[in-house]
């Protein structure tokens, strides 16, 4: 249908996050510089009426899939409410979470009635004072509590996200593989990217190809398990275990021409790429008194104008974005 929101590269978007406040609990390196970063005022801040019609707009236009991220999401004031409304919006397939899982089990129980379809955990290190160092606060046993939580919860796809960077924890990799043994878990290697004030440089980056080898030395080759177009990640299942190992590989093998992945930032700015600085204001259009069409021709816009693919690691790395903390992602 016309409704759709489809690019000029024959890509269709069925899948918006929605980056619910830019605060945060932890202070991850990789995510944010050591100082935090300024926050804006509250009243530049979606509101949970707006981030709903919004929403509505989106899957309206055929967005199936909706992903609540931050900062940390479950520190918003009305975090359940915004699970609620979105996830009850008609058309909606699949409401998931993006959390550092230190406060989520108390939402848990609310979050598992009302259909959440899956959750992702952030989890960098499994030793306690290397979590400390990295997130700049303390709170593993927190995080690793709130997996088996979410799995006793019965939410269908549990994930933990790792970001490995060299010098930090690329020595873990096979102690995160060890965790899919028996636990119906997807751990998930993600190659260290750019933004704004988190220090990347290439050397730290540790690449899709040099992680698979280092764990395949020691489980043996892993069969490749086959993935939808969209996919993020290249997931493979080591023999014997209960769960899945993957990689997500933006910066040595992208997966652009796949993206069907649109953002709306805590602001009400519509970001079509993770690393473009094109962002559009949906707040200020619909603070105007714009109409749902006159929002849907904005998104459209912008959509069109969506880049076919990265610019690549070294000249993401030049160009100003945002910190990871104000995407979500
Ligand atoms: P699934 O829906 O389970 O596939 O999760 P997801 O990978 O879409 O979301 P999640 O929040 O768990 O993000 C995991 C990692 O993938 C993060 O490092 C994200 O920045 C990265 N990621 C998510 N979407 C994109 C994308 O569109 N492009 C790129 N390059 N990376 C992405
Ligand atoms: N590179 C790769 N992934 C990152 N994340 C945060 N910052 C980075 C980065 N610089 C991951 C988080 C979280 C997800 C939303 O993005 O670990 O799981
Ligand atoms: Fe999509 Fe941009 Fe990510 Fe490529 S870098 S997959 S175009 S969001």
């Amino acid at each position: 249908p016309e409704n759709m929101l489809l690019d000029s590269h024959g890509r269709h978007h069925t899948y918006l996050r929605i980056s619910l406040t830019e605060r945060c609990n932890l202070r991850c390196t990789y995510c944010m510089p050591p100082e935090g970063i300024d926050l804006q005022p509250e009243e530049k801040l979606l509101t949970t009426d707006e981030i709903v019609r919004l929403a509505g707009l989106f899957v309206e236009a055929g967005v199936t899939k909706i992903r609540l991220t931050g900062g940390e999401p479950t520190v918003r004031r009305d975090f359940q409410e915004v699970v609620g409304r979105v996830g009850g919006l008609p058309g909606l397939e699949q409401l998931a979470l993006t959390t550092n899982g230190i406060i989520l089990d108390r939402h848990l129980p609310s979050l598992a009635s009302a259909g959440l379809a899956a959750v992702n955990i952030s989890l960098d290190t499994l030793l306690p004072h290397r979590f400390e160092l990295l997130t700049r606060r303390k709170g593993l046993h927190r995080v690793l509590h709130s997996i088996d939580a979410a799995l006793e919860a019965g939410i269908p796809t549990v994930k933990v996200n790792c970001v490995v960077t060299r010098g930090v924890n690329e020595d873990e990799l096979l102690d995160f593989v060890e965790m899919t043994r028996d636990k119906p878990i997807n751990v998930r290697f993600i190659e260290y990217m750019p933004f704004d004030g988190n220090a990347w440089s290439s050397p730290k980056m540790v690449s899709y190809a040099e992680m698979k080898s280092t764990i395949e030395d020691r489980y043996g080759p892993m069969s490749r398990l086959q993935d939808p177009m969209t996919e993020v990640a290249k997931n493979f299942r080591p023999e014997g275990h209960a769960g899945s190992v993957s990689f997500i590989t933006s910066m040595t093998e992208h997966f652009c021409s796949g993206c069907n992945r649109l953002r709306l930032l805590a602001d009400g700015n519509l970001k079509v790429c993770l690393f473009g600085a094109n962002e559009v204001s949906l707040r200020d259009a619909l603070r105007g008194g714009a109409s749902d069409a006159e929002l849907r021709t904005i998104v459209h816009g912008a959509v069109q104008r969506k880049k076919a693919r990265h610019a690549g690691m070294f000249e993401i790395a030049r160009t100003a974005n945002r910190p990871m903390t104000s995407i979500g992602g």
